[in-house]
């Protein structure tokens, strides 16, 4: 079992495929108002999460509460794929801007498990060639987390290992 400690002032990058657990495990792990999903803010800015043209809409008001919370000096969790350098290198940036640590937990699931958990799901309308596009991306990400910024890297190969990680915070 994979015990992450944080410091109590961190943010953090969930980063993994659709479907590989990062709503579920930002659920068990922290409290509601810590975690920013680019779900959320879709339906915030368009009724919709799955309305792809709210994109940066939902990015613009992610990181505008993000500030308002690190400002506050409270731990963060972005809830997004984050399997595009890109979206990481804001992540890190927002961390440097207010002097806290970047940390990324990594979701690496199965490909095959990913695709079949796809294929049960209706809340998701793409097709699976996108699942396996962003696994792609995440399996060539992974060597570089450390290197990007991220001061501590979490790997978690399983969905056993999503659904038994513990967090100890430190006070
Ligand atoms: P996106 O929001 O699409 O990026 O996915 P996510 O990575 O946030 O995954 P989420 O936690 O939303 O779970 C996606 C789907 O997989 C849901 O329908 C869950 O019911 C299912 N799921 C999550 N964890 C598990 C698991 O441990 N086992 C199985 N079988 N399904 C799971």
């Amino acid at each position: 079992m994979t015990t992450i400690q944080l410091p109590e002032l961190c943010l953090v990058a969930l980063v993994g495929a659709s479907g590989s657990g990062k709503t579920t495990l930002a659920r068990r792990m922290f409290q509601p108002g810590e975690v920013l999903s680019s779900d959320a803010f879709r339906v915030l800015v368009a009724n919709d999460e799955n309305e792809q043209s709210a994109t940066n809409d939902a990015f613009d008001s992610l990181y505008f509460v993000a500030r308002k919370r690190l400002a506050r000096g409270l731990l963060t969790v972005i809830d997004a794929t984050n399997v595009q350098a890109d979206a990481r290198r804001r992540i890190v940036e927002l961390a440097r801007e207010f002097d806290v640590l970047p940390v990324a937990i990594a979701l690496d699931l199965p490909e095959d498990t990913l695709v079949e958990r796809h294929r049960s799901r209706t809340d998701r309308p793409f097709g699976a060639h996108v699942i396996a596009q962003q696994a792609g991306l995440l399996r060539r990400s992974l060597r570089k987390l450390q290197a990007e910024g991220f001061r501590q890297v979490t790997v978690l190969k399983t969905g056993e290992d999503v659904d038994t990680v513990r967090v100890e915070r430190q006070r």
